[in-house]
């Protein structure tokens, strides 16, 4: 089993649109059994709220549901429960350590990291492009999951 968290600052609009995205990459490729897939936020900013709109239509648009999920703050206890966490930008990044408390197994990455350009993902709650979001995020969960399925921790 792979486990995988996906963070942002408030948990409403990029990790859950890279939770639900990758969901449905693992769904096409028949490995729904083989991974857990989870979202969660640096901030308290958003914790119990729905989906923003903008990630919900976007998701929407392409047969992707974001039902049920509710924001939540990453946790210090994540650190162990998880494999990969993935922070959308730099910032993030700061947000996780502080919470977690430190990196001693290399777990925590920028998502796009894993892609040939690495990169920020810009936040859509100030910028509103959800469509730019959305090509970023698809473009790291590709990128995401092609490393992990060459990597050894996938038997
Ligand atoms: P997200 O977007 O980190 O992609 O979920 C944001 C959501 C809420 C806030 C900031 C960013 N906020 O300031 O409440």
């Amino acid at each position: 089993m792979i486990n995988i968290l996906f963070v942002c600052l408030g948990n409403i609009c990029r990790s859950p649109m890279a939770e639900f995205v990758m969901k449905d990459l693992i769904e096409k490729k028949n490995l729904t059994k083989e991974f857990y897939i989870a979202s969660a936020a640096t901030s308290a900013e958003e914790t119990g709220n729905p989906v923003h709109h903008g990630t919900r239509n976007k998701l929407r648009e392409l047969g992707i549901s974001t039902a049920g999920k509710y924001a939540v703050q990453i946790k210090k206890s994540d650190y162990g429960k998880y494999d990969y966490i993935l922070g959308m930008e730099q910032r993030n990044i700061a947000g996780i350590m502080r919470i977690v408390g430190g990196d001693p197994k290399g777990k925590i990455k920028r998502l796009l990291d894993y892609s040939l350009n690495p990169r920020d993902i810009a936040d859509p709650w100030f910028t509103g492009d959800f469509e730019e979001t959305y090509h970023d995020v698809k473009e790291g969960c590709e990128a995401l999951l092609a490393s992990i399925l060459k990597s050894e921790k996938f038997i």
